[in-house]
Order: C-alpha cells, then sequence, then structure tokens
C-alpha cells in the first residue's frame, strides 16, 4: 500500500467496506483535467484487498491517457469491488447489496466520478446502480442508458487490428491472416464474428469452455489450450481476458507480428513495451484500441451522438493508432511511449 501511494500520481481514492460480502470498494479518481472522470466498476475476488485497491489505481490512470486519446471530455477514474480471495458466488440478494452500496458512494461524490461496466459487471447491475444514482453509463435503455459497450469496443478493435497490419504488412487485408482471440466474452465474442466475417483464420482460447464449445458450434474457428496462447503461431494476437498477459517471460515466447486487443493493461509493465519493439512486434497500445467502450459510452449518453457518429468516432481509432505508429518509428521509440506523448500532448492543451 505504501508502494502505491508513493507511485500514483491521481486526485483520491475512496474506499468503502461491504458488512455483507466482506468486499472492499474502491473509487479511484485519476484525473478530472479534460472533464468528470469516468470508468467502469470491476467485480472480482482478489487476494488481498490492497491488490484491488492498486487495481483501480493503475486501471484509472490509463482511463485518463483513454479520455484523452479518444479525444473524450472525461477524466479518468475507475472502481474496483473486491471480494474476499475465497469468496462464493454472490447471490443475487448479496450481488444487489453490493451494488448498491456502490451506487451510494457514486452518490455521494455528485457526479465528479461516473461509471459503467467492466470486467465482472453488465448492463443489468448498471440498472441496478441506476436505482440509487444517476452516474452509471451504460445501463439498459429500460433505464434510460445505452445497453453494452461491448460490440462497440469490439468494433474499435477490429479497426485497430486493420491499421496495424495495414502498417506491418502493407495492406489491412484479413482474408488468410491468422488472428488469436484470447477470451470470448462480451468483446472477444463479437470481435470473432467480425474477424470471421472478412476472411481472418481466427484461432480462439477461452477459460470457460463451454463458450470456446458455443461458438465452435457455431463459426469456423480454430481452438486452443489457454495455456498455449503465447507460443500459438499467428499475425495477430488479440489479448481480450485480462490484464498482465504481457511479461519479461512470455514476450520471448510469442510467435506473432502484432498485439492488438482489447484487455486494459496488457503488459505487465512500462518496459515490457520496449521488449516488444525489440522483438519487431507491433503493439497496439491498449488505452487506443479499446477506446470504444468509452466512444460509444460517452458518446451516447453524455455527447448525445447519433449511432453515424459513434461509427465515425470508432473508425478513428484506426486512424489514430497509424499517428501513433508512425510517431515511435520516426522518433525510435515504442509504440507506448507514443501513445503518451500524444495523451500528454491533449492533457497539456486543456
Ligand atoms: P468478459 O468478462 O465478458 O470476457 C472475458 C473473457 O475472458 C471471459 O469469457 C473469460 O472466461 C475469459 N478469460 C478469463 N481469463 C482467461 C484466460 N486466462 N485465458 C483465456 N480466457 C480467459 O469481459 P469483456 O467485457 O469481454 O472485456 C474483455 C477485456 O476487455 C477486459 O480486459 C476489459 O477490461 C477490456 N475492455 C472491455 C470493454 C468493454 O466495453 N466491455 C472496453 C474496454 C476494455
Ligand atoms: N470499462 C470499459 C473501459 O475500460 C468501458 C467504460 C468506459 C466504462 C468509460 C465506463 C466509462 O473502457
Amino acid at each position: 500500500m505504501e508502494e502505491l501511494l508513493q507511485e500514483w500520481d491521481g486526485e483520491f481514492v475512496v474506499c468503502r467496506y461491504d458488512d455483507r460480502t466482506g468486499a472492499r470498494l474502491f473509487v479511484a479518481v485519476h484525473s478530472t483535467r479534460l472533464g468528470p472522470a469516468a470508468g467502469g466498476t470491476r467485480l472480482k475476488a482478489y487476494p488481498k484487498a490492497a491488490d484491488g485497491a492498486r487495481d483501480a489505481c493503475r486501471l484509472a490512470a490509463a482511463m485518463t491517457l483513454k479520455m484523452a486519446v479518444a479525444g473524450l471530455p472525461m477524466g479518468g477514474g475507475k472502481s474496483v469491488l473486491a471480494l474476499p480471495p475465497d469468496a462464493a458466488a454472490l447471490s443475487p440478494i448479496e450481488r444487489r447489496h453490493l451494488l448498491t452500496t456502490h451506487a451510494r458512494t457514486l452518490e455521494a461524490l455528485h457526479g465528479t466520478y461516473w461509471t459503467g461496466p467492466d470486467v465482472g459487471t453488465a448492463s443489468a447491475d448498471m440498472d441496478v446502480l441506476r436505482e440509487t444514482t444517476r452516474h452509471a453509463f451504460g445501463a439498459s435503455t429500460a433505464y434510460g442508458g445505452s445497453g453494452s459497450s461491448a460490440p462497440d469496443t469490439a468494433v474499435g478493435v477490429f479497426y485497430g487490428i486493420q491499421a496495424s497490419l495495414r502498417h506491418c504488412f502493407g495492406s489491412a487485408d484479413l482474408a488468410g491472416r491468422r488472428v488469436l482471440v484470447q477470451g470470448v466474452g462480451a468483446v472477444g465474442w463479437r470481435l470473432v464474428e467480425l474477424l470471421h466475417q472478412s476472411g481472418a483464420h481466427v484461432i480462439v482460447a477461452d477459460v470457460a469452455f463451454d463458450r470456446v464449445e458455443r461458438l465452435y458450434e457455431s463459426l469456423d474457428v480454430e481452438v486452443v489450450a489457454p495455456a498455449s496462447v503465447i507460443g500459438t503461431v499467428c499475425d495477430v494476437y488479440a489479448p481480450c481476458a485480462m490484464g498482465g498477459v504481457l511479461d519479461a517471460r512470455t514476450i520471448p515466447a510469442l510467435r506473432c507480428r502484432v498485439v492488438a486487443g482489447a484487455a486494459n493493461n496488457p503488459l505487465s509493465e512500462p518496459a515490457d513495451a520496449d521488449l516488444l519493439r525489440e522483438r519487431g512486434i507491433l503493439y497496439a497500445p491498449d488505452y487506443v484500441i479499446n477506446g470504444g467502450g468509452a466512444i460509444h459510452l460517452i458518446g451516447y449518453e453524455t455527447l448525445g451522438w447519433s449511432a453515424g457518429q459513434v461509427a465515425e468516432h470508432l473508425r478513428g481509432i484506426g486512424s489514430t493508432l497509424v499517428e501513433i505508429y508512425e510517431r515511435a518509428e520516426k522518433e525510435s521509440v515504442s509504440t507506448a511511449t507514443a501513445a503518451e506523448q500524444l495523451a500528454a500532448a491533449r492533457l497539456a492543451g486543456a
């Protein structure tokens, strides 16, 4: 915790305890420089409560960069509802209680921070938050929200993969390209459909075998075991599950040309971007390529955009990546550094 306090440059963190589930609730507001902070609510078990706090702080910082790069008038924040490591699955009543406790915190923040869905939460959970606070994006349309952000996140990742292929191979054509999607949840599943429609050879992996099985039955995809993802030969590796998948141990074992997926914080530490560069692997920075969810939620619910305007901004993810790749090459830096420079310029101009 001491280390976290020393390294985090955010504005504030709120911590709360839910006695019914034993969960620690964290809301980290990293920056309100560009507008009220926004970022999803992550619900999962952590070995220690401090691990949940660290995740909230790191993810909130990435949201600041995401909003800046996407040109959205919002700051960065994140919530983590950290369940105890041995927690059994929550009953519907416990889940509602936990979410309502969280909603009270959001209400007390008076709109300084707006949440939305993230790993472990979905539109139905935002509906529950909306019963207590309006500061939650991504509720169902019946509750006045814009629904799940996942399909548009997938669309943005798809454009990002095309831009990455064009940079790497001189053509964005997906026909015959081997694309490995790790995690076929809300985002990964839709991404697989889009890639498949474009003629890619799609390889999938997920720890939830029932999902893989359903996908395999409906589309012509190749399946690999979750443990084999890193060493699988492919053109594009698209991490769409949890963060921390790339580090000094996994990067040397990668057999791909491009890393471009939805997962937030796939790098274990910033230096991993340099390791990828040294290996000649093109890395699409996470908060750039996965900005489609934020574009959907904030575009529809705050900026009043039409579907056409949202679609145009999703396409813009590809152009932003091209700009980052060109800057990285010109200045001989990693693509992560080039993306940070772009975000810093936008934040400085605020
Ligand atoms: P999800 O929870 O619906 O799907 C995640 C999938 O990954 C699940 O099917 C799960 O079984 C699988 N998985 C977990 N660990 C795995 C492992 N070790 N190997 C293979 N599969 C594994 O989550 P969602 O919404 O699809 O998000 C995926 C990632 O994209 C997350 O990192 C999230 O933070 C990020 N993201 C999501 C956005 C959204 O709009 N939903 C927006 C921006 C980022
Ligand atoms: N959790 C998603 C993300 O990381 C979607 C989201 C964006 C939720 C903005 C709230 C606000 O991008």
